[in-house]
């Protein structure tokens, strides 16, 4: 019998060369009729299939004793198995093939026999992106749904198979909770984490933290009082050629850092503005416009690699929307460092071009545009040790489209979701009690720097930091 008809099986299976059985309990997987069928696996590592999907995984010694989480590749079937990075590949769930009739899944072994942190999802706009990655995410499960609107709440109640709520209140009183998603208008997110707080929850919170320095204080208040723990998503950071750059900052290679730039050119018809609720391009709720709501990735993403920001000048305008807020953002800002930096947002650059980041420091300079590296030079040995660093790391995070059989020997050249990989370490850092990533207190900075550049708009002034 085909796995995928046996009892109970829920999730996408694939037969490797070798008569093995490999199972992803991954819905994005579930929906892909071109999964097809393994061809090879390679080494000990890797398995392709037809559509060039991949499960990644350790073949232990009861046979794929570890599976790990399926990834998208571009590789070629039989490239050279692709080196694993514990760091972001994680157990999900396991088929054994020794006994095909017994479903290793979360919970039966090891590692996995922990229980798996029960999350709920509040507000299902940006949350229907949380639900979908926490049925994925190892060690998470994903109990209950809520929205204030319940035609949202209906759409997604079937499709999650999750206890529904209209009432936020109810939500906090139900015991089997013991995270909140917070992913409602950015101006209630302080209010909201504060409530689960205080009721005993641990909260993931959307970005940004709020869209005050004192709403984010709260946070961090209610967080120090409760203990429970507050994660901030930005899940920049946990893309792998930032994750690069900032090691190489940290390590001395760039050098000091002399220039720190990031652009946001973006586009947004009037119509993402009127959408249900109204709160997109207000004050209150959105704290502005391309710089609070789209431009607040780069900006975290800037002080998170070059470190703080002590000197802001900004300017600010609406130019082609019928909104409260702005369209357009520019700001120098002064760093710690004495790096200089400038940022420029915004969300009237039609019809929507690129995110770039530019830094450079006394000894190299790099360039990522849309979270893709497109310049890597770094002074080396030789012009010639130069040239072949860029050439690999181009070949690793350079654009999608380029990347080729060769980056089959990197880690990081396979797709990676941002939001999973955090709520599984957050789910890590619930279980043993640790300081989760993207704390709400490494977020602070970010709405001091981008409420700076508003206030230097405002005032005319330059605003000092910290
Ligand atoms: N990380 C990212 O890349 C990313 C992308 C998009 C949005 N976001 C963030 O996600 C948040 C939500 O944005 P969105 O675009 O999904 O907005 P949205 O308006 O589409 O959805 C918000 C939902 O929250 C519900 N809601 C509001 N108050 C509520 C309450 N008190 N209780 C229950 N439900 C409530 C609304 O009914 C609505 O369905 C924002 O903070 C935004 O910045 C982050």
């Amino acid at each position: 019998m085909p796995p995928s008809e046996r009892p109970g099986a829920t999730g996408a299976f694939a037969r490797a060369a070798k008569g093995q059985w490999a199972f992803a309990n991954n819905s994005a997987q579930r929906t892909t009729p071109s999964w097809g069928s393994l061809v090879e696996y390679c080494r000990s590592d890797l398995v392709y299939t037809e559509a060039g999907h991949a499960v990644a995984g350790v073949h232990g010694a009861g046979g794929w004793g570890d599976l790990r989480r399926q990834c998208t590749l571009r590789g070629t079937p039989g490239a050279e198995a692709i080196r694993l990075s514990s760091a972001i590949l994680q157990p999900k769930a396991v088929y054994s093939p020794g006994a095909p009739q017994r479903l290793t899944t979360q919970g039966d072994t090891g590692r996995m026999a922990e229980q798996p942190i029960r999350f709920a999802v509040v507000g299902l706009g940006m949350g229907v992106h949380h639900c979908k990655d926490l049925v994925d995410a190892r060690g998470c499960e994903l109990v209950a749904i809520c929205d204030s609107a319940p035609e949202r709440l209906e759409k997604n109640r079937e499709q999650f198979g999750a206890r529904a709520y209209t009432s936020y209140a109810d939500l906090l009183a139900a015991d089997d909770v013991d995270v909140v998603n917070i992913c409602t208008p950015s101006g209630s997110h302080a209010d909201l984490s504060v409530q689960a707080l205080k009721a005993g929850k641990h909260v993931v919170c959307e970005k940004p933290p709020d869209v005050t320095v004192e709403a984010v204080d709260r946070m961090i208040a209610a967080q120090q009082e409760t203990g429970r723990k507050l994660m901030v998503i930005f899940q920049s950071r946990f893309e792998p050629i930032y994750r690069r750059l900032k090691e190489t900052i940290e390590s001395g290679r760039l050098g000091n850092l002399v220039g720190v730039h990031g652009t946001v050119n973006w586009w947004r018809a009037q119509s993402y503005f009127n959408s249900p609720g109204m709160w997109k391009g207000t004050w209150a709720l959105d704290g502005g416009g391309s710089l609070a709501n789209q431009g607040v990735h780069t900006v975290d993403i800037l002080h998170w690699l070059a470190g703080p920001v002590v000197e802001v000048y900004g300017k600010y305008g609406c130019f082609a929307h019928e909104i409260e807020t702005e369209d357009k953002t520019v700001a120098v800002l002064t760093f710690a460092n004495g790096a200089l930096g400038t940022l420029t947002t915004t969300t009237a650059a039609y019809p929507g071009l690129d995110r770039t980041v530019f830094i450079h420091g006394s000894k190299g300079s790099v360039v990522v545009e849309d979270d893709e590296l497109v310049r890597w030079k770094i002074q080396g040995e030789s012009k010639e040790a130069e040239a072949e660093e860029e050439r690999q790391m181009l070949a690793s995070f350079g654009k999608k489209s380029d990347r080729d059989a060769t980056t089959a020997s990197d880690p990081f050249a396979f797709a990676t979701r941002g939001h999973m990989a955090q709520f599984e370490a957050f789910a890590d850092a619930v279980r043993n009690d640790t300081t989760p990533p993207n704390s709400i207190e490494t977020t602070r900075h970010t709405v001091e720097i981008l409420t700076a550049v508003y206030e230097s708009g405002r005032t005319g002034n330059t605003i000092r930091l910290g």
